[in-house]
C-alpha cells in the first residue's frame, strides 16, 4: 500500500511516498481503509520537530514513527477475533495522537483507541477535518474553563482550524462570541455565527474597550499582558500554543494573577478524555450544530504541497488529503 514515510525532521521535502506492506489486524485491532486525513498545524510542527522539547515525545534525533498524520476518517475493512465494539463496514473517525500513521491507505488501531462511529450525514473529508479543531476546543472549554451562557468569549485566529470550530462551539454553549481575523476572512467568521468580528490587520481588538470572560488565542499571536486589560475580573486567557515566554508566564506570572493563563497539550491527555471529546464532536456533527470549514483537498501524491500550504499559516479552516 502507499504511505508517507519520513526519516528525519525538516521541511515538506522529508515527506516521501513509499510502497509498504498493508498491515494485518491483531486480535484486538481493527483494519481501517483511510478515506481522508487532515494536515493540521500540529502535524506540520511534528514534521519539523518543533518546539524542540516536543522531541522528548516524538523522538530525540528523528521521529519515532515513520508514517505521520494524526486524524482520519475511514471504513473498517477487517477486525481481530476479540473486537466487539466495531464491525466490518462501519464508518469511523479517529485520532491517533503520537502514534500517527494516518498518511496512508490503511491503518490498524486497537479497538479501544480514540475511534468513534462517523455520523452518516458527514463525509470523510468533513469528519477528519473537524477532529483537531473541535476536540482541542472542547478540551479547553471543558477542562481549562467552563463556558457559561451569555459569557463573552473572544476567539483569536477565528479563521483557522481551532478558530472555526471554537466560534461555533462557543456559540452553541450560549456564549456571546467575538472572532478576530483578517479583513478577507470576516464574512467566513460571521457565517460561522460570531456576534462580532474584529480585524487584526486594523488592530481593532487592542483599540477596543470591551472586556471578556474568556480569551482563546487559538494561534498564539496575542500578548497575555496586553490582553489582560480586556479580561473581566477572574476572566481566563487560553492558549494551545506553547512558547518559551508562555512557559515562563505559566510558572512565574499566572499563578499570582487573578486572570489565569492556561495551556494544555490536548493530544497528550488520557485516551478516555480524548474519546469523551471525540464523541461530543461526533454528536455536534450529527445534529448539524458544527460544520467543517474545508479550504483545500489534495491527493496523497501532493502531500508536500499540502504541507507547504499549511506551513504558510494562511489556511482557512482545514486542509484535507485523500490517500
Ligand atoms: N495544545 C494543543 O493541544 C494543540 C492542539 C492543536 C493545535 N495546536 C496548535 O494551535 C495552533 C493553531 O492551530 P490551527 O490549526 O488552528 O492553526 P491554523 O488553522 O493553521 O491557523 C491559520 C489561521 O490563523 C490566522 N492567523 C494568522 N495570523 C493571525 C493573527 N496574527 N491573528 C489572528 N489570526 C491569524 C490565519 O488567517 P489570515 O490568513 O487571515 O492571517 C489563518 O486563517 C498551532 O500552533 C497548533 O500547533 C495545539
Amino acid at each position: 500500500m502507499k504511505a508517507v514515510q519520513v526519516s528525519g525532521y525538516g521541511g515538506p521535502e522529508v515527506l516521501k511516498i513509499k510502497e509498504i506492506p498493508k498491515p494485518t489486524p491483531k486480535s484486538n485491532e481493527i483494519l481501517i481503509k483511510i478515506e481522508a486525513t487532515s494536515i493540521t498545524a500540529a502535524s506540520t510542527m511534528m514534521r519539523m520537530g518543533k518546539p524542540k522539547f516536543g522531541r522528548l515525545f516524538l523522538g530525540l534525533r528523528k521521529p519515532k514513527v515513520k508514517t505521520p498524520g494524526t486524524d482520519l476518517a475511514g471504513i473498517i475493512e477487517a477486525i481481530g477475533s476479540e473486537v466487539v465494539n466495531f464491525k466490518i463496514g462501519d464508518q469511523i473517525m479517529a485520532e491517533t495522537g503520537l502514534n500517527c500513521g494516518a498518511y496512508a491507505k490503511y491503518i490498524c488501531l486497537p479497538s479501544d483507541a480514540v475511534i468513534v462511529h462517523r455520523p452518516t450525514n458527514i463525509s470523510p473529508e468533513e469528519a477528519t477535518g473537524i477532529i483537531d479543531g473541535a476536540s482541542t476546543t472542547l478540551a479547553f472549554f471543558t477542562d481549562q474553563t467552563t463556558i457559561k451562557r451569555d459569557q463573552r468569549i473572544l476567539i483569536n485566529g477565528a479563521s483557522g482550524s481551532i478558530g472555526t470550530a471554537a466560534v461555533q462551539i462557543a456559540k452553541e454553549m450560549g456564549g456571546e462570541v467575538t472572532g478576530i481575523c483578517s479583513t478577507k476572512n470576516k464574512a467566513l467568521v460571521q457565517d460561522l455565527g460570531a456576534d462580532y468580528v474584529l480585524d487584526y490587520t486594523k488592530n481593532e481588538f487592542l483599540k477596543s474597550k470591551k472586556k471578556y470572560d474568556v480569551i482563546f488565542d487559538t494561534v498564539g499571536k496575542l500578548s497575555y499582558f496586553k490582553s489582560k486589560k480586556h479580561l473581566k475580573s477572574n476572566g481566563v486567557f487560553l492558549t494551545p500554543v506553547m512558547t518559551f515566554s508562555t512557559l515562563i508566564l505559566l510558572i512565574f506570572v499566572s499563578p499570582f494573577s487573578k486572570n489565569k493563563l492556561k495551556f494544555a497539550a490536548t493530544g497528550l491527555r488520557k485516551e478516555e478524555l480524548q474519546i469523551r471529546d471525540l464523541i461530543r464532536v461526533r454528536d455536534f456533527l450529527a445534529s448539524e450544530k458544527l460544520k467543517t470549514v474545508i479550504d483545500r483537498v489534495y491527493p496523497l501524491e501532493k502531500i508536500q504541497e499540502a504541507h507547504s500550504y499549511v506551513d504558510s499559516g494562511r489556511k482557512k479552516g482545514n486542509v484535507i488529503v485523500i490517500p
